[in-house]
């Protein structure tokens, strides 16, 4: 089953309803392949997994699915279950489970082209060039009812933008956002939530030198490799300026995880080059704590050596990385997935596919390795909410599944690629050059600005969670 047949759509000759208490993604299916209604009872109805039996008919008591094929609109209307409706009505919607059934053959739309879309029910699309007209997210599975307005998401955009501190790329961007879909009166509909950033201070002239030869360690080779045509100038979609669409999108789900299940998300720079801050307890940190110095590491004393590191680097015209780290708070027991949806896996997915990253930890990562299990066991204690744990060497992240303790994570950035100082390398025809892209304007670190990415990856990743998890109940 793939996207070719599941079109919902206004366009269509006639309309056959389908009333029952079993309908499934079987019967879906069957429906897809075949064109014809068939029933199943609710054992035949429901192989899957327990999540999946709950999930579904909760699905239908909020939503009538429909889809278009062969020209006729199937709907289906599960009666039985409308009662319910109050009490599931802002977790799903019709179109997500169609997603879901897609995403479960493996066949979501695009799939081998390019993946613009991270998220099983709360799924957000990125979209745009670095150096076109604009770029943007489109978030589909947004529940509605929600309140949001631009000033919930334009706080974290100017957390992202360049150009506000010495420490990064001086490209004036505003970075302003407009909701162009999905809102009314203040408030999410259900339908898709468009979100669009316009690019103000393209200059692809700035790039002129990189049309012959692949920047070292950046994604020009690779994307010419794969798509046959150059990257747009800048790197395309494979620039850092995409990450501005995630941010918008990542401030929609903050708010979601706030305001529907509690949670909140912070992240800090706990390294620059060799220079690191351990914070004492991390689920205590706060954005504000965060935010007071221009390098989001919230201990002045490390925050001005990093300042330093960074200045060097920049002074040599070269670059630094270093570490984010991030905590979840409030995520309560129970999110997640014991096998390949684990959540751990989904988090570093989600990390990972921020540009420049190479290392994601949860819990205590690697340095867990050179323990012996006695010391880095999570003993359980009974605390004021329920049992916990004397230590969170887990992460917050058990078999998959949140436990219930903060969720912590660290994620490693390289030094950025595209540096100052000229480089020896070779054009795409295999001549030596000397590249030289002092025009550019590029981050000596990107930790400072990568932050705000940080957690609204993390912020996407247990919108998505949140949801998944209320729908398997
Ligand atoms: C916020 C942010 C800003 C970035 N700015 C730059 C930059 O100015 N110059 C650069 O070469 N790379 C920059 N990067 C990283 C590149 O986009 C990335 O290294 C490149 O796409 C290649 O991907 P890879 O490093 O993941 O292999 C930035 C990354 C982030 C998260």
């Amino acid at each position: 089953m793939g996207n070719r047949h599941a079109k919902p759509s206004g366009r269509h000759n006639t309309t056959r309803k389908h009333t029952s208490a079993s309908v499934s993604s079987r019967y879906i299916r069957c429906l897809l392949e075949t064109g014809e209604p068939r029933k199943f009872t609710h054992e035949a109805a429901f192989p899957g997994s327990a999540a999946e039996h709950a999930f579904l008919p909760r699905l239908w008591a909020t939503r009538r699915v429909g889809f278009l094929l062969d020209d006729t609109l199937y709907e289906i209307v599960d009666e039985s279950c409308r009662s319910a409706a109050g009490a599931c009505a802002p977790v799903l919607t019709a179109a997500a489970v169609l997603r879901i059934l897609c995403s479960h053959e493996g066949e979501g739309p695009g799939e081998g082209i390019m993946s613009n879309t991270f998220g099983r029910i709360f799924r957000v699309t990125t979209f745009g060039e670095s150096h076109g007209p604009a770029i943007g997210a489109v978030i589909d599975g947004c529940p509605p009812g929600l309140a949001l307005a631009e000033a919930d998401i334009q706080p974290q955009l100017d957390r992202r933008r360049p150009g506000r501190s010495d420490l990064s790329s001086p490209r004036a961007e505003p970075d302003r956002v407009r909701i162009l879909s999905g809102v009314s009166g203040g408030r999410t509909l259900g339908s898709p939530v468009a979100l669009v950033i316009e690019n103000r201070d393209a200059r692809p002239a700035d790039y002129r030198e990189l049309r012959d030869v692949p920047r070292p360690s950046h994604a020009d080779f690779t994307y010419r490799a794969k798509y046959g045509v150059a990257a747009p100038s800048g790197g395309g979609r494979a620039s850092a300026r995409e990450t501005a669409g995630r941010v918008a999108a990542g401030a929609v789900a903050e708010k979601l995880l706030a305001e529907r299940f509690g949670v909140s998300v912070v992240a800090w720079v706990s390294a620059v080059e060799d220079v690191a801050w351990e914070a004492e307890s991390p689920a205590a940190v706060r954005r504000e704590d965060v935010d007071a110095t221009p390098l989001r590491c919230p201990d002045a004393a490390a925050a001005e050596r990093m300042a330093r590191a960074i200045r060097s680097a920049a002074a040599d015209g070269d670059s630094v990385g270093g570490i984010v780290t991030g905590v979840c708070r409030g995520v309560p027991a129970g999110w997640g997935e014991p096998v390949f949806g684990k959540l751990h896996a989904v988090l570093g997915a989600a990390m990972l596919s921020i540009p420049a990253v190479k290392g994601f930890e949860i819990g205590s990562g690697f340095a867990g390795a050179r323990m012996r299990g006695s010391a880095h066991n999570d003993r359980f204690v009974m605390k004021e909410g329920g049992l916990g744990t004397d230590t969170n060497r887990s992460g917050g992240v058990q078999g998959g599944i949140s436990n219930g303790e903060p969720v912590v994570f660290r994620v490693a950035f390289k030094p950025v690629a595209t540096i100052a100082r000229p480089q020896d390398t070779a054009a795409y025809d295999g001549a030596p050059v000397t590249l030289r892209v002092s025009e550019g304007r590029h981050d000596p670190c990107v930790l400072p600005r990568a932050v705000p990415v940080v957690e609204a990856m993390a912020a996407l990743a247990l919108a998505d969670a949140a949801l998944l998890a209320a729908a398997g109940r």
